[in-house]
């Protein structure tokens, strides 16, 4: 698949998608956004791929934002098909059964914090920075901001900075849990690769199990997400790797998975 807007790298089974249009910043176009659906489905469905980091290109931003010069010339129905558009993209990747990872290397702001929010985790460098500053141009966020903002650093905070527009720092960011970790601008790829690194080394099924778990019982009631986990704990304990996983430790040694 040719991208125009996008890099698209895979290597020892890590793709590396960058958002590539660093003169303005990354903003997320309409060209972006099919580009990125595009990648989502190439994730999804290459098995030389078991996990992905999300980045931009450039020193300035991982994401400014949408694109306001597209926005300014929106009619209603055109803006409901954009946020429709933007957010079914989005929510490919949190549905992803492949761990997702952003690298967040600058301006982090809209749109580019909804991408952030739709990865599975988060990892900043220092110099970057987080808003929803669509309420300064007179609209709510489109790509989710209002839904997946409260529910990862709760109501209060996530009003605070959509009601606002202000930007926090990395810092602020981490301390809020909007980010995992926030690590030094030189070493922002390495260890968001170290992290991802980090995950492919577990069972790939019991991987699997528990980004199904924790998407699947995120909105449902109570007993509903428990009786969930408890059917991914039962189907795990067929897997040789559970078997392999347990003899391993009760060996002292390190455990070799198949994904099987
Ligand atoms: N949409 C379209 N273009 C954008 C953009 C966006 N969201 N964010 C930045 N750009 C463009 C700028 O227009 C500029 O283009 P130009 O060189 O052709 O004039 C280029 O990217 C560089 O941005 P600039 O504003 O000059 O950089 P800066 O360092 O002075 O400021 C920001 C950086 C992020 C503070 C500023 O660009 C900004 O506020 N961007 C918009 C953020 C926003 O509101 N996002 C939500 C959109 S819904």
């Amino acid at each position: 698949m040719a991208y125009t807007t996008l890099g698209y790298q895979v290597q020892d089974g890590i793709a590396t998608v960058t958002i590539n249009r660093p003169e303005k910043l990354n903003a997320l176009n309409d060209a972006v956004i099919a580009d990125l659906g595009a990648a989502a489905a190439a994730l999804e469905g290459d098995a030389g791929v078991r996990g992905a980091l999300l980045t931009g290109a450039g020193p300035k931003a991982f994401v400014a934002g949408a694109d306001i010069s597209e926005l300014v010339k929106q009619d209603p129905i055109e803006a409901k098909r954009r946020s429709l558009a933007g957010q079914s993209v989005f929510r490919r990747f949190e549905a992803l059964r492949k761990p997702v990872v952003a690298a967040v290397n600058g301006f982090c702001l809209g749109g580019g914090c909804e991408l952030a929010m739709a990865c599975h985790l988060r990892i900043a460098s220092e110099d970057a920075r987080f808003g929803q500053p669509e309420v300064k141009l007179g609209i709510g966020p489109g790509y989710g901001g209002t839904v997946r903002l409260p529910r990862l650093v709760g109501r209060g905070r996530a009003l605070e900075l959509l009601l606002t527009g202000e930007m926090i720092d990395a810092r602020e960011a981490w301390r809020i849990g909007l980010v995992n970790r926030v690590v030094p601008r030189e070493q922002l790829l390495e260890e968001a690769t170290l992290l991802l690194r980090s995950i492919l080394a577990q069972g790939p099924l019991a991987v699997q199990a528990i980004l199904e778990a924790v998407d699947a019982g995120a909105d449902v009631p109570l007993a509903q997400a428990l009786l969930l986990e408890a059917n991914y704990f039962g189907l795990l304990a067929s897997t040789a790797d559970m078997r392999e996983g347990m003899h391993a430790f009760l060996e002292k040694r390190p455990p070799r998975f198949e994904g099987r």
